[in-house]
C-alpha cells in the first residue's frame, strides 16, 4: 500500500478560480500528486465533501479551505457541520484547515477541538504545505492497520525466502503449471505471500494464544466486551462444539432451544449430553419466535427433567443452556431477563448464546442489553459464538468465541484451551486471523457509525415498504408487507410506522420491543421487555395468510415463488417460509441494493397482475416440466400452489409437527454410535411410524429439527411423519420446488419422488 491509496480530500470553492488563491490551490494539488506521492479528491462544496466522506472509508486526510467564499453556501452543510460530520464518522482522521485570513483566536472551540492542524496558505511554500499534508496521511495510514494484520503485511513485504509450509512458498509453487498460474493471477500475489506457516515466529501462535495472534484475540475480547476471546477458523459450527466440549460430559443435562443450529445438535452427539428441549413459540405464519422466559424457571426445568425417560438422576442441574440469539427472523433476547430468572433457582451452570448472525449487537445502542456479552453480573459463565464472517467482515469460516466469567465461577483458560485445541488445525490460515483482527478494529473505530448507517437504511426500506403498501391498499390494490409494527408510540402518540421519523426508529430500542398489547408479531403471551425485533433483519410477507392463520380463499402468493423470482434478479434471500421470506442486511449492504429489491418486487407485481404466462417468468421451469406448467400464468401458478397449501392444510400440519417433542428412545450419542456401527437402514418416511430415527431431520422451512437422532415416531409424534409426507406429496405435485430437508434422501420410483430416512435397525 502506498500513500496514494489514501486520497487527500480537499474541499474548496476555488479549484478553477482565476485568482491568486485558485492558482495556489492548483499548485498544491500538483505538488501533492507529483512530489509527495498522494492522490487527491476535490470537492467544490461542503455538501459534496460530506457526501464523499460518507461514502468512502479510504480518505487519508481532509483539508478544508476555511476562508474562501463558496459560491453555493448550502444551508444544510456549513464548515462547522462538515467538521462535526467528519468527526462523527471518524475520530482519528487528520483534518487540516487551510486558511489565510482567519486568526486562530477567532476559531470557535467546536472547530479547534475537531481539527489536527491549521496551515496558512500564503505564509508557507506550496512544497511545505504539501509535505505536511503528506506526513499526516502517512502517520494516519500507518495506524489504520490493526496489529496482527499490520505485522502480516510487514512480514509479507519483506520478501523472505521461505523453507516451510505451505508448500506453494509465497505462491511460487503455483507458477509451475498453467492451472496454478491461473489461480495465482486470479487471487493475486499478496494472497499467497501472506499465507504463512506457524513456523513464522513474528506472528505468534494461535493455538497457544501467544504473540501477535494472542494479542489480537485479547484486543477482540476488550472490544466485544468479553473476558476471553478465541479466534476459531472453522466457523461457528466448531465454536459451538468447542464450548460444549469444554464443559459438558456424558450424562450431563443440556437445556436446549429446539430451534438450534445442527452444529449444536452435533455438540450433543460429541459430548454425550442429554438434551432437554425448550420449544420456541411460532406465529400463525410459521415464523419462529422466542422460547418462553418461564423455561428458565426451576418449576419448568424440574418438570422437563422429571418427564424425561432417559434421565435417571432427577436432581441434576443443567450443565449448559443454549439459545439462538437472535433467531433467524431477528428476534433478540433481553439476556438480563434470562439471567435474573435463572439466578432465582441456580439450576443452570453455563449459558450459551449462539449469536452466529448477531456479532454486531454490542456496537449500537438499539441493541442494549440484548446480547450475551451484555451480561454484567451473572453468577455463571456466559459463552457466545459469533460468525464474524456472516454479518460483519471476515473471510468465510472466521468466527469468534467469547467468554464472560461468572462472579461465582470463572473459566480457566488453560483448561479451556484443551477443548480449543481438540478442534483446531495446527495449520491456521493467517489471512483469516487477519480478517478477524480487522473486523475488530473496524467495529472499534467505526462500529457505531457503520451500524447506524445500516440500521437507518434498513428502517428507510421498512418505512418505504409500509408507505407503498398503505398507498396501494387505499386504492384497493395489493403489495407485499413487512413483518413489523404497523404503528409505534412516538412522543406519546400512536403513529403509523411509515410516518414515524427515521431517526427515532433507527436510534431507539422502544419501537422494536415486542409486547402483548400490540400483537402484530403473532406470538402468544410475550413477556414484558423480553424480546425485540432486530431492525436490520427484514422479513417480507406475501399475501395468503393473515395474522390469525386464516388462509385467503384467493390471491395467495407463496413466498417460494417470489424468492425464485428474486433469484432471477440476482437477489438471494436468506430464508424462505410459506408466506414470508427473510433478507439480511450486513456490512456489505448498500442503498442501491434496496432500490433493486423494490424494483424487483414491483416487477413481480406487474407480471402477476397482468396474468403473464409462466413461460415468460420462469422459462427454465416451464422448459423442464412443460406438461405440468406449460399452460399456467404467474397468477394461476401462485393460485395453484396456494390452493394446495390450503387444501392439504400444510401450515396446520407443520404447526402440529413442531409442537411435539418425540419420545427419545436413546441419546443422540447412542444413535450416532448405531450409525458408526452400520446398524441402520433406509426407511421410507411412509413407514417410519414406531421407528427410531438415527439422524436429525430438519425441514427448511422452518429450519428447526423435527426429529433428533434417537427419537421415535409414535403417538403424537406421528404428526411429524404426516408433515413430511405432505412435503413429499407437494414436491411430486410441484416439481422444481424441492425444499431442503436435512436427513431426508430422495429416491425416484417411476414418476414419483419418495422421501427416505436413516432409522436404527429393529
Ligand atoms: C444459529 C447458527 N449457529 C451456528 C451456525 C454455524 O455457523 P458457521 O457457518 O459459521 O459454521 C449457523 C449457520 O448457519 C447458524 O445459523
Amino acid at each position: 500500500m502506498t500513500l496514494a491509496d489514501w486520497p487527500v480530500l480537499i474541499v474548496s470553492g476555488e479549484f478553477s478560480a482565476d485568482s491568486n488563491e485558485g492558482h495556489r490551490l492548483r499548485e498544491l494539488l500538483n505538488e501533492l500528486k507529483k512530489t509527495s506521492g498522494c492522490s487527491v479528491i476535490s470537492a467544490a462544496s461542503y455538501e459534496d465533501a460530506g457526501e464523499i466522506f460518507s461514502s468512502r472509508a479510504d480518505i487519508g486526510c481532509v483539508v478544508i479551505d476555511w476562508d474562501l467564499e463558496f459560491e453555493q453556501h448550502s444551508e444544510k452543510m456549513t464548515p462547522e457541520t462538515l467538521l462535526k460530520h467528519i468527526r462523527h464518522r471518524n475520530s482519528k482522521i487528520p483534518v487540516i484547515l487551510l486558511t489565510d485570513h482567519l486568526e486562530t483566536e477567532n476559531l470557535p472551540q467546536c472547530v479547534l477541538n475537531r481539527i489536527n492542524d491549521c496551515l496558512w496558505k500564503t505564509a508557507d511554500t506550496v512544497e511545505f504545505i504539501a509535505g505536511r499534508i503528506a506526513n499526516w496521511v502517512k502517520s494516519y495510514s500507518e495506524n489504520v492497520l490493526p496489529e496482527f494484520f499490520g505485522k502480516l503485511v510487514e512480514y509479507s513485504e519483506r520478501y523472505k525466502y521461505a523453507w516451510h509450509t505451505p508448500g506453494h512458498l509465497g505462491g511460487q509453487g503455483f507458477l509451475r503449471a498453467p492451472a496454478g498460474v491461473a489461480m495465482f493471477k486470479f487471487f493475486g500475489e499478496n494472497t499467497f505471500r501472506s499465507d504463512l506457516s506457524i513456523s513464522v515466529p513474528e506472528l505468534g501462535s494461535l493455538l497457544d494464544h501467544e504473540g501477535a495472534a494472542g494479542d489480537a484475540e485479547r484486543n477482540s475480547a476488550r472490544v466485544f466486551g468479553a473476558d476471553q476471546t478465541y479466534y476459531v477458523l472453522n466457523g461457528t459450527s466448531t465454536v459451538n462444539q468447542i464450548i460444549w466440549r469444554s464443559q459438558v460430559l456424558p450424562g450431563d443435562i443440556a437445556l436446549v432451544d429446539r430451534n438450534c443450529h445442527k452444529s449444536l445438535n452435533y455438540a450433543m452427539v460429541i459430548t454425550g449430553a442429554t438434551p432437554v428441549y425448550m420449544i420456541p413459540r411460532r406465529n400463525a405464519r410459521g415464523i419462529i419466535g422466542p422460547v418462553r422466559l418461564s423455561e428458565f424457571s426451576a418449576g419448568s426445568i424440574k418438570k422437563r427433567i422429571a418427564a424425561h425417560p432417559l434421565i435417571a438422576d432427577k436432581n441434576q442441574h443443567i450443565k449448559m443452556s443454549a439459545l439462538t440469539n437472535s433467531t433467524y427472523d431477528g428476534v433478540c433476547y433481553n439476556t438480563g431477563a434470562i439471567f435474573t430468572e435463572s439466578c432465582r433457582n441456580e439450576m443452570i451452570k453455563n449459558f450459551h448464546f449462539d449469536e452466529a448472525w448477531y456479532a454486531y449487537a454490542n456496537f449500537h445502542p438499539v441493541y442494549t442489553g440484548h446480547y450475551g456479552m451484555a451480561a454484567k453480573d451473572c453468577r455463571h459463565p456466559v459463552f457466545c459464538s459469533q460468525s464474524t464472517h456472516k454479518l460483519l467482515t471476515a473471510f468465510s469460516q472466521a468466527s469468534m468465541l467469547h467468554i464472560r466469567n461468572g462472579s461465582e465461577r470463572q473459566i480457566d483458560p488453560v483448561l479451556f484451551n484443551e477443548s480449543y485445541m481438540m478442534h483446531g488445525s495446527t495449520s491456521p490460515q493467517y489471512s483469516m486471523i487477519a480478517s478477524l483482527d480487522v473486523a475488530t478494529k473496524m467495529m472499534e473505530d467505526n462500529g457505531i457509525t457503520i451500524l447506524g448507517d445500516i440500521i437507518r437504511e434498513a428502517v428507510q426500506l421498512r418505512r418505504k415498504m409500509a408507505d407503498l403498501e398503505r398507498n396501494l391498499h387505499r386504492n384497493g390494490d395489493w403489495f407485499f408487507s413487512m413483518w413489523q409494527p404497523p404503528t409505534v408510540k412516538y412522543k406519546g402518540n400512536s403513529v403509523e410506522f411509515a410516518d414515524c421519523p427515521n431517526a427515532y426508529l433507527a436510534e431507539n430500542q422502544a419501537p422494536w420491543v415486542l409486547n402483548n398489547q400490540d400483537n402484530w408479531h403473532g406470538f402468544e403471551d410475550i413477556e414484558e421487555n423480553y424480546v425485540m425485533l432486530d431492525p436490520i433483519k427484514l422479513t417480507i410477507l406475501t399475501p395468503g395468510i393473515d395474522n390469525s392463520g386464516n388462509m385467503l380463499d384467493h390471491g395467495g402468493i407463496p413466498a417460494s415463488i417470489v424468492s425464485n423470482f428474486l433469484i432471477k434478479h440476482n437477489i438471494v434471500c436468506e430464508k424462505t417460509d410459506y408466506y414470508s421470506f427473510l433478507l439480511l442486511n450486513s456490512l456489505g449492504t448498500n442503498r442501491a441494493k434496496q432500490g433493486s429489491l423494490l424494483a424487483a418486487l414491483f416487477e413481480f407485481k406487474k407480471l402477476y397482475d397482468s396474468d403473464t404466462p409462466l413461460e415468460s417468468v420462469f422459462p427454465e421451469l416451464v422448459r423442464s416440466y412443460p406438461e405440468r406448467y406449460g399452460s399456467e400464468t404467474l397468477k394461476s401458478h401462485c393460485e395453484a400452489m396456494h390452493n394446495y397449501f390450503r387444501e392439504h392444510k400444510l401450515i396446520e400440519l407443520m404447526h402440529r409437527a413442531f409442537e411435539v417433542i418425540p419420545t427419545p428412545a436413546m441419546l443422540p450419542v447412542e444413535a450416532a454410535a448405531h450409525v458408526v456401527r452400520g446398524n441402520v437402514e433406509m426407511v421410507d418416511v411412509s413407514a417410519i411410524n414406531n421407528r427410531t430415527v438415527a439422524v436429525m431431520l430438519v425441514p427448511y422451512p422452518p429450519g428447526i429439527p423435527v426429529m433428533m437422532g434417537g427419537e421415535t415416531v409414535s403417538g403424537e409424534a406421528n404428526a411429524i411423519a404426516e408433515y413430511l409426507l405432505a412435503r413429499e406429496k407437494f414436491e411430486n405435485m410441484f416439481p422444481g420446488y424441492e425444499g431442503d430437508i436435512h436427513g431426508i434422501t430422495r429416491e425416484r420410483r417411476g414418476e414419483q419422488t419418495i422421501f427416505r430416512t436413516l432409522c436404527i435397525k429393529k
